[in-house]
């Protein structure tokens, strides 16, 4: 059985919808009060979804264009967590469908996952960004706080009861942190299988693929990833 890494209270005013529970957004900092009833695993994919356009449960939801939710096959052993949704993906409200999630797409195809193994996620479920100085028209990512990670995590947590993976994979050192805490290292702790605290899952962290397109030595940061992506895969047998 899993355990969610925290409590997720399961009883809120019933007249009060997903999006309309009374909160502060600016200062609670905290997804839980938009969640749906998921605390005795009665709600589905579709549900927890449509919960989470409402999500203001962090200020990061009134300059993004939607919440990006995770996308994937609901049987999938493995689940990915990225840092948040980039430019692209606010706009289309899916994860990892611009530069960062092609190169996903070339490690996962070759490691040998399959994208009916996988389900996509990011630990934070809008996209922060500043505006390019001089007025223009560029978003440039920020990343998000660890107070944000901490507001978004119910609907990591969420996700996790539902989806249930053997092998979560942390891409990046925002993701490494939320699943693995706050002295984690990418440099120390990738590529290998370790336990997930809280669950019983495996993690696998490793460098965020957007980290390939900025590297110099492109080919061989791409290398690294997909070795790490291969201890994965390793784990699914
Ligand atoms: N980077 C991420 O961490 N997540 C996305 O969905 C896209 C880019
Ligand atoms: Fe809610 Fe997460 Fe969006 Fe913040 S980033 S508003 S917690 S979905």
């Amino acid at each position: 059985m899993l355990r969610p890494r925290v409590a997720v209270p399961s009883e809120y005013p019933p007249e009060a919808g997903y999006g309309q529970r009374k909160m502060n957004a600016r200062t609670s900092h905290d997804a839980t009060p938009f969640l749906p009833d998921t605390a005795e695993g009665r709600s589905d994919l579709g549900e927890l979804r449509r919960a989470a356009a409402g999500c203001q449960g962090c200020g990061l939801y009134e300059n993004a264009t939607q919440t990006v939710f995770g996308e994937g096959s609901p049987g999938g052993r493995v689940m990915f967590v990225g840092e948040q949704p980039g430019d692209q993906e606010d706009r289309k409200g899916l994860p990892f469908v611009g530069p960062a999630g092609r190169i996903l797409d070339r490690a996962l195809a070759e490691a040998g996952i399959e994208r009916g193994d996988v389900y996509v996620t990011n630990a934070v479920k809008h996209f922060k960004f500043k505006r390019q100085e001089g007025g223009g028209k560029r978003r440039i990512h920020e990343p998000p706080s660890a107070a944000e990670v901490r507001a978004c995590r119910p609907w990591l947590d969420a996700e996790m009861r539902l989806l249930d993976p053997d092998v979560v994979v942390a891409l990046g050192a925002t993701a490494g942190k939320a699943l693995l805490g706050p002295s984690f290292r990418v440099t120390k702790e990738r590529g290998r299988l370790l336990p997930l605290p809280d669950w019983e899952a495996q993690v696998v962290a490793t460098i965020h693929p957007s980290a390939v397109l900025r590297a110099e030595d492109r080919e061989g940061m791409y290398a690294g990833f997909l070795d790490d992506l291969k201890v994965a895969a390793s784990a699914l047998g």
